[in-house]
Order: structure tokens, then sequence, then C-alpha cells
């Protein structure tokens, strides 16, 4: 089990809008953070607010190992009061720190090729991901497929990063500006069946209903996804139960898991997805 650091305070090195309503945050963190997973996520615990105003979780979007400290880099969408404060913050401002926390992605050494699906901010852990699976298999050639879709061309957030990682790039957008017109999901589901010749490792992170599509397709194909999942959590470590999903399995009735200790990564055929609120 890594070492988890608890509300640690960390300075904010740059906190910005690159798109209306979409921030990127730089914090410095303890070097400790150099061995966090790809798909393990961190709390945020506002400054000056405490109970009842809770953390909130978000992934790791890039890490960088300096020689004194780790800059994590958090990617996040302005959607209620704890992101806009967030929003507010300046550099050099300090900000309480928890994790990192979870169960993060499984990185396969042999992986023949590795496709990723992403939906909106959904990029967040799958990029670090990328940028993993790039760091530690530097000796092989390997495809990484990316599928990336939004709403909009200005919002296929992180796609120069991908490119910088030789990510072949698949687009789809909601109102055709660039790529595909209509779901990520439909243009994933169109080169599934060429997957199955060899090791690929496929994730996905997005809104509920693009990954209810996923598994639906997924269905029958033989192969297997890992899904970073965003339930609404309180406290991030397990205590509350305020984040569970209910999980698939033979026995009768439902069972629950814990997004923030078992998961947010779990294998797509885990969750059933037939109760799963949108
Ligand atoms: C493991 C994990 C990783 C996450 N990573 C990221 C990330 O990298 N970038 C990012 O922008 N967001 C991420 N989120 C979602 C993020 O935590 C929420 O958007 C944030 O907590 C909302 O806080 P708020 O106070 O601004 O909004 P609130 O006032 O709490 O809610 C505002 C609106 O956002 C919705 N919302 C709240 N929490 C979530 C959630 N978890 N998922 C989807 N909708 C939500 C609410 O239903 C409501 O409509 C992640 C969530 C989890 C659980
Ligand atoms: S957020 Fe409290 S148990 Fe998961």
């Amino acid at each position: 089990m890594r070492e988890i650091l608890f509300d640690q305070q960390v300075q904010i090195l740059s906190n910005r809008f690159f798109l209306p309503g979409h921030c990127l945050m730089v914090l410095r963190a303890p070097l400790s953070y150099g061995s966090a997973c790809p798909g393990q996520f961190i709390m945020l615990i506002l400054p000056g607010r405490s109970v009842p105003f809770l953390p909130r979780p978000f992934c790791i979007y890039g890490l960088a190992e300096e020689p004194e400290c780790v800059r994590l880099e958090i990617l996040y969408r302005v959607t209620g009061e704890g992101t806009d404060s967030l929003s507010r913050l300046h550099e050099g401002d300090k900000i309480g720190l928890l994790g990192p926390l979870g169960r993060g992605f499984d990185i396969d050494p042999a992986a023949q090729r590795v496709v990723l699906v992403a939906g909106g901010m959904g990029i967040a852990p799958l990029m670090r991901l990328a940028q993993a699976y790039r760091f530690l298999l530097r000796d092989k050639e390997f495809p990484i497929i990316c599928y990336l879709g939004a709403a909009a061309e200005s919002h296929l957030i992180g796609r120069d990063r991908m490119e910088a990682l030789r990510a072949d790039l698949r687009l789809s957008t909601d109102d055709g500006s660039t790529g595909h017109r209509g779901f990520i999901t439909e243009l994933f589901a169109q080169d599934l069946p060429s997957y199955r010749d060899s090791n690929t490792m496929i994730y996905a992170c997005g809104p509920l209903p693009m990954l209810k599509t996923l598994a639906h397709c997924m269905i029958g194909s033989g192969l297997s996804c890992q899904v970073s999942l965003e339930e609404r959590m309180a406290c991030g470590v397990g205590a509350c139960l305020g984040c569970v999903v209910a999980l698939s399995g033979e026995a009768p009735g439902i069972r629950y898991g814990r997004v923030c200790t078992e998961g947010p990564v779990f294998s797509l055929s885990e969750i059933d997805w037939s109760v799963q609120d949108e």
C-alpha cells in the first residue's frame, strides 16, 4: 500500500483559465507524489473552508518530478461552488492536498497497442496514463490510439499533448466542427473488431452515458476495458459510503463498491450499468 499524505498544505505554482470555464492548476507537491499511479486521484481542500464544506476529488492530469518537488497538474471544469472557489486562487496561495488515493489503471508491459477513449474532461487521467506508458515502455514501439470527443473543436482538451506523446488521434464533436459528427463511442465501435487480433489494452473515462454506451458496445467483443469513474465523493478514503456504485456479480441482490477505495478505476464488466444513475 502506498503512503497517503493527509491534508498537506501545498503551494499553487499557477492556476489559469485556458478555455471559458476550464482551468489548469499546477501544484508543488511532495516528492512522494512521484509514485502516484495513473488513475489515482487527489482531494483538494480549500483554504479557510472546513466542514461542512467538503474536499473535492480530481485526477492527476500531468506529473513532473523535479529535484525538490513534484509538479502536479490538475485540469478542472468550473461546475459549482467548490471549483469556482478553486478558480479564484492564485500563484503562491496554499491549498490542502490529500492523496494519492484509490486504485489506478493497470499497465501491461506486454501491451502491443493502447487504446484510450476520452469524453470531455475524461482526458485527465488518460493523459497521465499515456505519459506513463510512453515512459515505462520507452524502448518499445507500440501505437497509442486516442479517441477524443467533445462538444466542439475548441473543447478537444489535451489534443496537442496527446500528439506530442505520438498518439494516433480519432476525433469527434457533437457539432461536427472537426472529426466525426456525433459521439466518440460511435467511432470506437467501428474500429473495435480490429482490436481483437493483438494484445490491446483499452481504457476509458468520460460522462456516465458514454461509459454505459461503451459497456454496451463491448459486450461479446472478448476484450476488457478499464474505466475511471467520477462519482460524487465526500471523504475520499472509504469512510462515508457517499461514493458507492452497484457492482455486477452472480450472487442475488445488489453488491456495492466504494469508488474512492475500490476504484476509481474498475473493469468495465465489474460495474452493473443497469442501475447507474446519469
Ligand atoms: C475520482 C474523481 C476524479 C475527478 N477528476 C476530475 C478532474 O480531473 N477534473 C474535473 O473537472 N473534475 C473531476 N472530477 C469531478 C469533480 O470532483 C467535481 O466536478 C467537483 O467536485 C465539483 O465540485 P463543485 O463544488 O464545483 O460542484 P458542486 O456544487 O458539488 O456540483 C456542481 C455540479 O457538478 C456536478 N458534480 C459534482 N461532482 C461531480 C462528479 N464527481 N462527477 C460529475 N459531476 C459532478 C453536480 O451534480 C452538480 O451538477 C472528479 C471526480 C472524481 C470522483
Ligand atoms: S467518498 Fe467517502 S466512502 Fe468514498
